[in-house]
């Protein structure tokens, strides 16, 4: 009797091993494809996809340069730029690298912004902006200065009063 459940056993072991087995060499086989195909997989090889993707590169291109001229309310709305001569040499330029956050965020004088420039030329890989700098800082100076009037003017003759504990 005991005989006869230990030979069940190891029949129902092995059952289990080639089961497993199996399993692994199924794994193993997806494993290898997933491989090739991460390696080897080139959209162009199959027209269907190659379509598709054309297909969306071009409307893709259709939405941007709709997008590159939206001006809204003074506003360069791809960019958040103030709309004025000179916005396609910024936005050219100077958005190449960074969110054009950095400019709008600040504000300087016309030296201020030149010195940034050639910060960004000397330390980044900006390149040299020929005579479009002058246009360029043309823009800058006169639609991002220093900000007076956006500021209110600092409160005088205010009568104090004590606050009771
Ligand atoms: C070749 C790349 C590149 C181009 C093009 C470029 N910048 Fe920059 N700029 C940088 C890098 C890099 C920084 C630093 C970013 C950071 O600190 O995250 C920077 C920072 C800035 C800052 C922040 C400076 C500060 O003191 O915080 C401003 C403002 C700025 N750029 C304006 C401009 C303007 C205006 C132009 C166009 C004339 C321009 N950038 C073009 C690379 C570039």
């Amino acid at each position: 009797m005991s005989d006869f459940s230990g030979e069940k056993i190891i029949n129902s072991l092995r059952r289990l091993v080639n089961l497993l087995s199996t399993l692994l060499g199924l794994v193993l086989i997806l494993g290898v494809s997933l491989i090739y195909l991460e390696l080897y997989y080139d959209p162009q090889h199959f027209e269907v996809f190659a379509k598709n993707q054309d297909e969306e590169s071009v409307t893709d291109l259709a939405e941007s340069t709709a997008e590159i001229d939206l001006i809204k309310d003074g506003i360069h709305i791809p960019t958040g730029l103030i709309d004025d001569v000179n916005l396609d040499l910024v936005v050219s330029n100077c958005t190449a690298c960074h969110s054009a956050k950095l400019i709008t965020q600040n504000r300087s004088s016309r030296e201020g912004w030149q010195s940034m420039i050639r910060w960004m030329q000397e330390s980044q890989k900006l390149w040299d902006l020929g005579e479009n700098e002058e246009a360029i800082l043309d823009y800058l100076a006169k639609n991002y200065a220093p900000d007076q009037k956006g500021r209110r003017v600092p409160l005088t003759n205010i009568e104090w009063y004590e606050l009771e504990p």
